[in-house]
């Protein structure tokens, strides 16, 4: 098998860091996922007061951003990386509601996006990386052999982020995730800089009525399809 470039895209709770995971595992390649990273940079916002009522603090922001050190390391225990800002695991702290609340928007600003696709390329410069997110395919790696572009129902993206975080034992309540889905969607489809877009060749997967077992499945097959090829 030849080592390639696996790019999912699409929209955001539909799925992607699950089938790329779960991938990434069962032919050991390394797995980024690069809304994790955005989620740290926001992290790092709320954290250093950046962020408050009167909205984002671009140029503050902008002045600290070498002071962000974005790493994954491997979780013995569930076999999947884990994302650590300056050292620190903030693998949890990343997916609370609160910086899902402010995700897009940190990831409309030029600066922030071009320090993460930055990062992205060295992280995935020897190949054989699953990277997931909205400009995998488009921007960080247009050459990549296997681009995916996934998504699903709000609906069914809405219930799939509710039991996420109903199981980690955090209070939601299902309109408001279903609201922040939507509006999510339409920030990252309509910003300037790199909007979320099926890349002319990616292979589109809905998978609204697919189990994890079938995503992975179908996953699978395609990487053989395109590792296979001479
Ligand atoms: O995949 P996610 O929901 O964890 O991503 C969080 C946010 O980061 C999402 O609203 C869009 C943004 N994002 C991005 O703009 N580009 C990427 N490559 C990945 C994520």
């Amino acid at each position: 098998m030849k080592l390639i470039t696996i790019a999912i895209d699409g929209h955001s709770s539909c799925g992607k860091s699950t089938m790329a995971k779960d991938l990434a595992k069962e032919i050991g390649y390394i797995y980024i996922d690069t809304g994790a990273m955005y989620r740290a940079v926001t992290l790092f916002a709320l954290q250093n007061g950046l962020i408050s009522e009167e909205g984002i603090d671009e140029e503050g922001l902008r002045e600290r951003m070498s002071d962000i050190m974005i790493t994954f390391q491997l979780n013995e225990e569930t076999g999947r990386p884990d994302t650590y800002l300056n050292g620190v695991c903030v693998e949890r702290d990343i997916r609370t509601m609160e910086v899902s609340k402010y995700v897009s928007p940190i990831a409309t600003l030029g600066f922030v996006r071009e320090a993460m696709v930055d990062l992205q390329r060295l992280m995935g410069e020897a190949k054989g990386v699953i990277m997931d997110g909205r400009d995998i395919g488009t921007v960080v790696f247009p050459d990549a052999e296997l681009k995916v572009f996934v998504t699903a129902s709000v609906d069914v993206r809405a219930q799939r982020r509710f039991d996420e975080l109903t199981a980690k034992g955090e209070k939601c309540d299902f309109e408001e995730i279903k609201a922040n889905v939507i509006e999510r969607d339409r920030i990252d489809s309509t910003r300037e800089i790199s909007p979320l877009r099926q890349a002319e060749d990616a292979i589109v997967l809905d998978n609204s009525n697919l189990t994890i077992p079938e995503q992975k499945n179908w996953l699978l097959e395609q990487y053989y399809r395109v590792a296979g090829e001479d």
